[in-house]
C-alpha cells in the first residue's frame, strides 16, 4: 500500500485550495499512512480532518508577518523526523511549486542526504477560475497566463516588470496581491493596460466562506476594500475572466463557432 512511502522518508504534498474534495487521491493516501504531518496555515481544516487520529500534527504556519516557527526550525524539525525513521508529510496549501517557498526545506533535507518526493496540488488560480466559471486562457484574446506575486520582502518595494505584465493578451494571476492591489492597478494602467480590463478577486476559494468579486481594473482598489487580512485572496486580471455569458448565450456562441468552422 505504501510502496512509495517507507519509514524514514518524506513527501512534499500539495493540499489544494482548501476544499478536501479538491485534494488528489495520492495526497489522501500519503496522509493516511504518514506518522507525522507538518502543515502550513493555509491548509484547509477539512483537509486536516482527513488525517487519521493518532498522527502527529505540527502546525508550522507562516501568515504575513506572524510566524509560528521560523524557517530554520522547520528545516531542523523535518530532517530530525525523517532521520528518526518517521514517514513525514510536509503539507502546503495549493500546489507546493507555486509560491510555496519549499526550496529552503528541500535544500536542507538534500544536505542531509534526504530525497524529497513531491505530490502536486490544485493551485489557487485554477480553483478561482473554476469557482468564477471562467477560463484562464481564451482563444484569440488571452494567449498568455502569468503567475505573479505582489508580495514584497519587508522593507523592499514591489519590483515587477509592469510593461511585460501589461501585455493586452495576458491573464494575470496575482498571488498575495490584496495589500498591493491599488498599486498593481495603477502600475498596469500606467504601463498601458486598459482601465476597463475585467478583474476577478477570489476570496477563500473553495471554502464555505468563498466570495467572488468582479469589476474593472480601474476599480480594483475598491473591490478589495472589504477583504480582511486573514482571508486568502487572489486577483485575476484579463479579458478571459470577464463575466461568463449565461449558459443559453454560451451555447449559441458555441453553435455559431461550430457553424463558422464547419460551414
Ligand atoms: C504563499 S501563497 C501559496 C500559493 C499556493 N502554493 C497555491 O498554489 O495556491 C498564498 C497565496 O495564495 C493565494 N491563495 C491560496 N489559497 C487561496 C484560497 N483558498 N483562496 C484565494 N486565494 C488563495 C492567496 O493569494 C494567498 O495569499
Amino acid at each position: 500500500m505504501s510502496h512509495d512511502f517507507p519509514p524514514g522518508s518524506v513527501w512534499l504534498v500539495g493540499a489544494g485550495p482548501g476544499d478536501p474534495d479538491l485534494l488528489t487521491r495520492k495526497a489522501e493516501r500519503l496522509l493516511a499512512v504518514a506518522d507525522i504531518v507538518f502543515y502550513d496555515a493555509l491548509v484547509g481544516s477539512g483537509v486536516l480532518a482527513l488525517v487519521p487520529p493518532g498522527t502527529e500534527m505540527v502546525g508550522v504556519g507562516k501568515r504575513s508577518g506572524r510566524h509560528s516557527k521560523d524557517q530554520v526550525s522547520i528545516n531542523v524539525l523535518l530532517a530530525a523526523a525523517v532521520l528518526a525513521g518517521k514517514r513525514v508529510v510536509r503539507l502546503k496549501g495549493g500546489d507546493p511549486s507555486i509560491f510555496g517557498r519549499s526550496t529552503e526545506e528541500l535544500d536542507h533535507l538534500a544536505a542531509h542526504g534526504i530525497a524529497v518526493r513531491i505530490c502536486p496540488g490544485i493551485t489557487a488560480a485554477s480553483a478561482a477560475a473554476a469557482s468564477g466559471g471562467a477560463s484562464l486562457t481564451l482563444r484569440g484574446l488571452a494567449r498568455k497566463l502569468t503567475f505573479v506575486t505582489a508580495h514584497a520582502r519587508a522593507g523592499e518595494a514591489l519590483d515587477l516588470d509592469w510593461t511585460a505584465l501589461a501585455a493586452p493578451d495576458a491573464t494575470l494571476a496575482v498571488y498575495m496581491g490584496r495589500a498591493a492591489a491599488a498599486q498593481v492597478a495603477r502600475e498596469l494602467i500606467a504601463a498601458g493596460r486598459a482601465p476597463d480590463t475585467p478583474v476577478m478577486v477570489a476570496v477563500n476559494v473553495s471554502l464555505p466562506t468563498e466570495r467572488i468579486l468582479r469589476g474593472r481594473l480601474s476599480a480594483l482598489a475598491f473591490l478589495v476594500e472589504t477583504i480582511s487580512d486573514s482571508d486568502p485572496s487572489l486577483l485575476l486580471i484579463g479579458e478571459a475572466v470577464a463575466v461568463s455569458p449565461p449558459l443559453g448565450q454560451r451555447t449559441a456562441l458555441v453553435q455559431n463557432l461550430n457553424a463558422a468552422t464547419t460551414g
